[in-house]
Parts: C-alpha cells; sequence; structure tokens
C-alpha cells in the first residue's frame, strides 16, 4: 500500500480547490522548465491533494503553451499518484448538452506543435497508450458527478486539437461523422500521453461548454458562450472534486491495470 496523493489540473475556470485543509502554494523546479505555475497542496478527508492551475492563474498560457512535461514532472516530484484533468470542451453529440460532463476514455491527438514526450535522445522507450485512462480514477469520478447531482456520459472520445482557433466547419463536421470524436478541447494531449510516460493514473472530466460549429442550430463557438457555461460548469467541476477523496481513499494498491507500471517493458536503451 502506498499512499494516494490526488492532483487535479484545473482547466479554464478552475483555480483552487475549496475546503483543502492546510493549503498552501509551493514552486516545484523540474528540469523540464517551469511548470503553468505554483502547486496547491494540502489535504482533504485526511487524503492528500495537490492542485495545478493549467494554464496559470491569470490564464497566462495558451493550450500551445502550456508546459505539459514540467507539469507532469513537477506532479510526480510531489509524490502524486493520481492525476485528474478538470477542463472545458465543446460536444459532437446532441445528447452531451453543454453543462453534461464527460468521463473521457479516448484521444485523437491532432496536436503538432507540443512536446510529447520526457524520452528521446539518451533513453528510448515506448510506452502504450491504447487505453490512456485509468479506468479505477474514471469510476471515481463518474460516482462524484452522480453524487453531485451532474448529468456525466461515461466514456467517450475526445479530439485533442492544437488551436488556438476554433474548428472550421469542414474539420467540425469530419471530427464528429468520419472520425467518431465525442468532445473537442486543446489541452488532454500530450498531457495524458506524459501522464502514463511517468507512471501516473490519469482520468479526465470534460465539461462541456459548447457545440462547437457542426449544430446547425447553434452558432458558430465564441469565448463568450463559452465563459457563460464555464461560470455553472466550474462550480459543479469543484463539487465534483470535493468527492474525490472518499471515493479513492487514502490509502492505494497498485493500478489494476498497471497505469503505475507502464514503463516496465518500455524502455528499449540498455542500462549502463
Ligand atoms: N474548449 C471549449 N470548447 C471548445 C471547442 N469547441 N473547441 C476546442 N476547445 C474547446
Amino acid at each position: 500500500m502506498t499512499h494516494t496523493k490526488i492532483a487535479i489540473i484545473g482547466g479554464s475556470g478552475i483555480y483552487d480547490i475549496d475546503g483543502l485543509q492546510g493549503a498552501e502554494w509551493t514552486t516545484v523546479d523540474s528540469p523540464w522548465g517551469a511548470p503553468s505555475d505554483a502547486i496547491l497542496s494540502g489535504t482533504l478527508g485526511g487524503v492528500e491533494m495537490a492542485f495545478l492551475p493549467r494554464h496559470g492563474r491569470g490564464h497566462v498560457h495558451s493550450p500551445s503553451t502550456v508546459p505539459y512535461r514540467a507539469n507532469i514532472d513537477a506532479l510526480k516530484r510531489l509524490g502524486v499518484t493520481d492525476v485528474i484533468s478538470v477542463s472545458a470542451c465543446g460536444s459532437f453529440r446532441e445528447a452531451m448538452a453543454p453543462g453534461d460532463f464527460v468521463i473521457v476514455d479516448q484521444f485523437i491527438d491532432r496536436t503538432i506543435a507540443r512536446e510529447k514526450s520526457f524520452f528521446g535522445s539518451g533513453c528510448v522507450a515506448h510506452v502504450s497508450v491504447a487505453h490512456p485512462t485509468c479506468p479505477r480514477l474514471g469510476d471515481a469520478c463518474e460516482a462524484a458527478a452522480r453524487d453531485a447531482g451532474i448529468t456525466v456520459h461515461r466514456g467517450g472520445t475526445y479530439l485533442a486539437m492544437e488551436g488556438p482557433q476554433f474548428s472550421t466547419l469542414a474539420e467540425s463536421r469530419m471530427y464528429r461523422e468520419s472520425w467518431g470524436a465525442d468532445v473537442i478541447g486543446m489541452t488532454n494531449m500530450p498531457e495524458a500521453k506524459l501522464a502514463r510516460e511517468a507512471e501516473l493514473c490519469y482520468a479526465s472530466v470534460a465539461m462541456i461548454t459548447d457545440y462547437d460549429s457542426w449544430h446547425p442550430d447553434h452558432g458558430e463557438v465564441d469565448v463568450s458562450e463559452i465563459i457563460k457555461t464555464l461560470m455553472g460548469n466550474a462550480d459543479k467541476g469543484r463539487d465534483l472534486v470535493k468527492r474525490l477523496p472518499a471515493l479513492l481513499g487514502a490509502d492505494r494498491a497498485p493500478c489494476p491495470h498497471g497505469c503505475d507500471r507502464a514503463l516496465e517493458y518500455a524502455i528499449l536503451t540498455r542500462p549502463e
């Protein structure tokens, strides 16, 4: 058994955790550069928690400039075991409406301008991301959302786009009709891949703010529409987060899905 330490990476609209005891912001150094911001640490219901605002307080990092490697490395250095992303997204499904949450379980990575791995020259490793999220963490997120009275969809494919512009109508239709994506956002990749390389369990709670641009009854997506929905979503997101410690518990067995052993058969470079 090890101690659970849950990290929340909060996207737009989520900038802290309610009710955190002994809460303290600390700066964590990483060889991969500076993380997005200082990290808020404390306990909730006897469980250790950490919080990292993905875009930094004041929203200073765009999706393309978020220092994803430094963020995941800093959380690992703090002893985090479980990472939960809570972020805004657009929806490609009529039934996944603005205000609903989706517990994402798959990704299509269309990002093109980000560092995506801790490995490269010197040490080569290929981890599997066939199942990029942890079902055990997904169960906890789903239960927390249901307890909080949130309309939640279990499972969904998240199209990660580079941004910062939203999709064209042709892209939106292609992702939805041909590629089978359910939601779209700009930040969960390469974050989920890096969490796997760092042997951290990762789950993603996608808070729907809009129908992107495909929906004939809704206009094209814009930031003012997103912010309006985000305000309500952020309260619900914080409510969900508060319920996670009781569901995950302070003690932690090895991950039944092997997320915490992802490197066991992944490294090709001969040890020196
Ligand atoms: N975040 C929120 N809504 C989005 C959308 N439609 N596309 C990309 N990222 C988003």
